[in-house]
C-alpha cells in the first residue's frame, strides 16, 4: 500500500509538471491578418526542439511551426524566451494551437481568431494600462470578455507586472502566467511604460514580441530581428494604430539618439497612414505617459498648466538649456490628425475635449466628439496595480470631459468605418459600464424611449381596430339603410373610442404633447364634418362616405404620429450615442497651423 501511494504522488507530481514546462503563452499580431505571433516561457533549457502545433479543428493540429529559443538571465533572473511566427493563415478563421517539445510535452491547447482583411472590417479592443502582478483588478474581468470572444485585440499601454525584473524575474513569471488566461486567446499589444526602464528594458524587451516592419516586411530575416517592442504600428479594420514610448524622453541615460530614432520613425509611419486615409480612416496613437495630465504628485508633469512638457512641446537634448525643444510629439500627431491619443501611467480614467496646445477643438458644443478638430487624449491607467489610485488635481482644466478614479479598462468598438463607440468598465461595479454616459441624461434617455415604445404600441394597437373596422364596414353596409338610430349609435361608439385612444396617447412630456396636439389640429375640421354626417340623416353612400372617411383620418393620424416617433427616435439615438462617447471622425485633413 504505501509503494503504491507514494508511486501516485510521483506521478501526479510528473503530469502537473510536465504540463507547465511551457508556459506564460501569449499572442500578438503577425505582419498582417494571415500571421500571428506565439511567444512563451520555460524557466529551464529544453533539449529538443519547441514549436507551436496547430489547425482548424481541437482535435487535429496537423500544422507545426518551429519556434526559436533566447536564453535570459539578467541580475538573477534566468528563462527562455521561445517565440514561432505562424504563417499562411486564413483570414477571420478561429484556429486551435499548443505549445510544446516532444520530450517535455505540450501545453493545454488555446484557439485564436485571425483578423478580417481590409478597412472594411470592424473590430473591437480593449485598452489600458497599469496593470500588475498585485491588484490585478481587471483580470477576471478581461478574462470574462475573452471567453465571450469580445475583442480582437488588446493593448496594454505599458506598466505591465510591476515589476518585471523584480524578485530575480519572478514577478514577471507570475504576471506572465496571470495574462496567458487573457493573451493566449487574443493578440496581445503592448509598448513600454516606466515600471519597465530596469535595465534599459530588457526584461521587457526579452518577454514580448511586436513586429516592427509590417508596412515592408522582412519576411526572410528572423523574427527577432524584425521585432521592437518600443515602437510599432499596424493597421486593424478602419484604424492604423502607433504604439509608441514615451519613456524615452525619461531614461535618457540608455541613450538620446532612440528619441531622434523614434521621432523620424513616427513621422514616416504617419505621413504613410495619412496618405492611406481612404481605406483606413482612423490614426490612433498609444503611449504611456499622458501629454496632459490630470492626476497630482508626478513631478514631470507641471501641477500649474497640467502638461508633460517633455512630451507635449519637445525636450532640450543632452539636457542642453540653450538648445531649442525638440521632437515635441504633440505638433507632430496634429499635423497628422491623429484622431485619438490612449496613455496610461495615471491611475485613472479621464477623457479630454479635442484639444491641441491647450486650445478645445470640439465639433460643435453639442458635439464635441461629432467632427472634432483635433485629437482626442484619453488616459485609461487604471487597470489595476499595487500603487491603488491616483489623486485627481482639484479643479480639473474646462478640457477635462469626465474623469472616475475606478478601476476598470476602455472597450473600443467600430460601430462603423465612421464611428467609434468607447465605453469604461469599472472592475469596482463588477464590470458595469459607467462612461461615457451622463447618468443624468441617460435616465432621461431610457423614460423617453419607453414613453415611445408605449406611445407606438398604441398607435399600433389603433391600427389593429382599424382593420377590424374595415370587416364591419362591410357588414354595416349590409343592414338597412333604415336603421338610423343604431347606426348613429355605432358612430358615436367610433367617435368616443376615438377620443379614449387619442387621451391614452397624450404624453407628459411637453414636447410631445405639443407634438399630439399639432397632430390633431388638421383633423378638427374633418372631426365637425364627421359629427354632422351623423346628426343629419343619411344614404347608404353618406355612409360609406363616412366609413371611408373616418379610415382615412385614423390612418393619416397613425402615418404622422409613425412619423413623429422615427425623428423621435432618431434624435435619441443621436443623444444616446453621444452620452456613451460616441464619436465621429473626420478629422483627417492636414490641418494648418
Ligand atoms: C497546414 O498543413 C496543410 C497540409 O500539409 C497545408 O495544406 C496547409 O497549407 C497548412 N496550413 C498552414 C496555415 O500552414
Ligand atoms: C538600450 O537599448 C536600446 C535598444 O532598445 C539601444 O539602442 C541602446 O543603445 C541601449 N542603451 C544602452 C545604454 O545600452
Ligand atoms: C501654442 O500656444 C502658445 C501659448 O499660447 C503659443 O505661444 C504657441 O505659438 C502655440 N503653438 C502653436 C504651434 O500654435
Ligand atoms: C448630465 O446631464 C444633466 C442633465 O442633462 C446635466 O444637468 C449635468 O450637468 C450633466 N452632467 C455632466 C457631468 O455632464
Ligand atoms: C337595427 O340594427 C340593430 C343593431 O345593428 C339590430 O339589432 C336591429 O335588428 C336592426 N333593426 C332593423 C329594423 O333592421
Ligand atoms: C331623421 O329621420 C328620423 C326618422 O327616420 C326622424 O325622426 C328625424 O326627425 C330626422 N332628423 C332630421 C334631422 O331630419
Ligand atoms: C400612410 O402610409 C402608407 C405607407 O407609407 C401610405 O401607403 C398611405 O397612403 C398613407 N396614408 C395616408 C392617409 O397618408
Amino acid at each position: 500500500m504505501k509503494y503504491i501511494s507514494i508511486l501516485a504522488v510521483c506521478l501526479l507530481a510528473l503530469s502537473v509538471n510536465a504540463k507547465n514546462v511551457h508556459e506564460q503563452i501569449h499572442l500578438a499580431l503577425g505582419t498582417d491578418e494571415t500571421e500571428m505571433v506565439v511567444t512563451w516561457t520555460t524557466v529551464h533549457a529544453i533539449s529538443d526542439a519547441c514549436h507551436v502545433e496547430f489547425g482548424l479543428h481541437h482535435e487535429k493540429l496537423t500544422n507545426t511551426t518551429k519556434a526559436a529559443t533566447t536564453h535570459f538571465k539578467h541580475d538573477g533572473a534566468n528563462f527562455y524566451t521561445h517565440r514561432s511566427l505562424l504563417t499562411g493563415l486564413k483570414p477571420a478563421t478561429k484556429y486551435f494551437y499548443r505549445v510544446g517539445s516532444k520530450h517535455t510535452g505540450f501545453s493545454t491547447v488555446y484557439a485564436f481568431k485571425t483578423l478580417q482583411k481590409g478597412g472594411k472590417f470592424l473590430p473591437k479592443f480593449a485598452i489600458y494600462g497599469d496593470l500588475g502582478y498585485q491588484n490585478e483588478q481587471s483580470i477576471p474581468y478581461l478574462k470574462q470578455d475573452v471567453e465571450k470572444e469580445m475583442y480582437d485585440v488588446i493593448f496594454h499601454v505599458g506598466d505591465m507586472a510591476y515589476d518585471l525584473h523584480e524578485r530575480h524575474g519572478e514577478q514577471g513569471n507570475d504576471f506572465m502566467r496571470s495574462i496567458e488566461k487573457v493573451a493566449a486567446r487574443v493578440p496581445y499589444m503592448t509598448c513600454p511604460g516606466n515600471h519597465e526602464n530596469h535595465g534599459n528594458f530588457t526584461h521587457y524587451d526579452a518577454r514580448f514580441s511586436m513586429i516592427s516592419d509590417r508596412h515592408a516586411p522582412q519576411h526572410n530575416a528572423p523574427l527577432a530581428h524584425r521585432l521592437n517592442n518600443h515602437f510599432h504600428s499596424m493597421d486593424v479594420g478602419p484604424a492604423h494604430i502607433i504604439m509608441f514610448s514615451t519613456e524615452f524622453y525619461t531614461y535618457t541615460k540608455y541613450g538620446w539618439d532612440q528619441i531622434a530614432r523614434q521621432y523620424h520613425w513616427l513621422e514616416q509611419d504617419l505621413k504613410r497612414a495619412h496618405s492611406n486615409r481612404a481605406e483606413r480612416p482612423w490614426i490612433i496613437v498609444m503611449g504611456h505617459k499622458p501629454m496632459y495630465c490630470l492626476g497630482k504628485g508626478d513631478h514631470e508633469c507641471n501641477q500649474e498648466t497640467t502638461e508633460r512638457p517633455f512630451t507635449r512641446r519637445g525636450i532640450h537634448m543632452h539636457k542642453d538649456t540653450n538648445s531649442p525643444l525638440k521632437y515635441g510629439l504633440e505638433d507632430l500627431f496634429y499635423k497628422y490628425g491623429v484622431d485619438i491619443q490612449f496613455y496610461g501611467h495615471e491611475h485613472l480614467y479621464g477623457r479630454l475635449l479635442p484639444l491641441y496646445n491647450f486650445t478645445i477643438m470640439s465639433g460643435s458644443k453639442e458635439a464635441p466628439y461629432t467632427d472634432p478638430k483635433g485629437p482626442v487624449h484619453i488616459v485609461t491607467g487604471s487597470a489595476g496595480n499595487r500603487e491603488i489610485h491616483s489623486h485627481f488635481f482639484p479643479h480639473p482644466k474646462s478640457f477635462v470631459m469626465d474623469h472616475h478614479l475606478d478601476y476598470g479598462y476602455t472597450r473600443l468598438t467600430f460601430v462603423d468605418t465612421h464611428h467609434i463607440r468607447l465605453e469604461q468598465t469599472s472592475d469596482d461595479k463588477s464590470s458595469l459600464i459607467i462612461v461615457d454616459a451622463n447618468k443624468t441624461t441617460w435616465k432621461q434617455i431610457e423614460a423617453k424611449k419607453a414613453e415611445i415604445l408605449k406611445h407606438e404600441q398604441n398607435l399600433i394597437q389603433s391600427n389593429i381596430h382599424q382593420y377590424e373596422l374595415q370587416q364591419l364596414d362591410e357588414n354595416e353596409l349590409m343592414i338597412d339603410q333604415r336603421n338610423i338610430s343604431s347606426k348613429s349609435k355605432f358612430f358615436d361608439d367610433e367617435i368616443a373610442n376615438i377620443n379614449n385612444q387619442e387621451s391614452s396617447i397624450q404624453l407628459e412630456d411637453a414636447k410631445l404633447q405639443n407634438l399630439v396636439h399639432n397632430l390633431f389640429f388638421d383633423e378638427v375640421a374633418e372631426k365637425s364634418y364627421l359629427e354632422q354626417l351623423i346628426n343629419a340623416n343619411y344614404s347608404l353612400n353618406h355612409f360609406r362616405e363616412l366609413i371611408i372617411k373616418k379610415q382615412l383620418i385614423e390612418m393619416k393620424r397613425y402615418n404622422k404620429s409613425m412619423e413623429k416617433i422615427e425623428n423621435e427616435r432618431k434624435y435619441l439615438q443621436k443623444l444616446e450615442l453621444k452620452e456613451k462617447g460616441f464619436m465621429k471622425m473626420l478629422f483627417n485633413t492636414i490641418p494648418k497651423y
